[in-house]
């Protein structure tokens, strides 16, 4: 878990990226019999050192925390948010733009995502996941791509990039994924899904 210098977290726009829609979003559970809230808020100023920790920590690399840095600078987050917990950052998750054949069809691509390892299989993974889908829907997205493990990620409605006629740069197979963020948005759209190119420069 990562400390904050500050938490006041407002939804003025974080980094002067074109806000979205970013309503706190708090969610209460019990573990252990204790009463325990978790907010999703915006990436801001303040969480920045705590979010680079927390992707160190989670990826044991520097390759996610220098891809994000580099997202961020360039103003490519789309979308980048906090799961906190008792003022410490304990999950994060970001969305960035993709072209398909070069072209721009509002579709987002969501990663990295992390949850600290002490905060893990409590479900703080998929609330950050279904807020970004959220906000990506809310905000007139046709679509959201990702990589990562299927087992995980069809929870969230995502399917088979290569069935929606999509391809992708790192030849992943079913490890590539898709959805549909508006109805039969993707039918009329196919080819070669690229992220923006902090994702090969990083090497991620
Ligand atoms: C992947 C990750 C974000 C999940 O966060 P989390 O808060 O533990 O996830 P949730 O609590 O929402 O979901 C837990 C469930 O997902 C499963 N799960 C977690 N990570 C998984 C993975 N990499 N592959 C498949 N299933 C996974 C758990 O087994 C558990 O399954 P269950 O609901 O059937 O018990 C977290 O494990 C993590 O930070 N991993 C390291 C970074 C990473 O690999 N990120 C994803 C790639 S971008």
């Amino acid at each position: 878990m990562y400390g904050l210098p500050s938490l006041h977290a407002s939804n003025e726009n974080p980094h002067g990226q074109e806000n979205m829609s970013c309503e706190a979003m708090v969610v209460y559970y019990i573990i252990l019999g204790k009463l325990m809230s978790i907010s999703i808020l915006p990436e801001c100023n303040p969480y920045i050192d705590a979010v680079d920790q927390l992707n160190r920590e989670a990826f044991g690399s520097d390759v996610e925390p220098k891809l994000i840095k580099l997202l961020r600078e360039r103003d490519e987050l789309l979308i980048s948010l906090v799961a906190i917990d008792d003022d410490k950052i304990i999950g994060h998750v970001c969305a960035s733009p993709v072209t398909i054949n070069g072209n721009n069809h509002s579709i987002a691509g969501i990663g990295p995502l992390s949850v600290c390892k002490s905060h893990r299989c409590q479900g703080i993974g998929g609330m950050l996941m279904e807020e970004v889908i959220a906000q990506l829907r809310n905000n007139d997205f046709a679509a959201a791509v990702l990589l990562g493990d299927p087992n995980y990620y069809h929870r969230f409605g995502f399917s088979s990039g290569a069935a929606f006629g999509l391809q992708n740069e790192y030849n992943a197979d079913e490890a590539f994924m898709a959805m549909e963020l508006q109805h039969n948005s993707l039918v009329k759209i196919s080819g070669l899904v690229q992220y923006v190119s902090a994702f090969k420069e990083q090497g991620a």
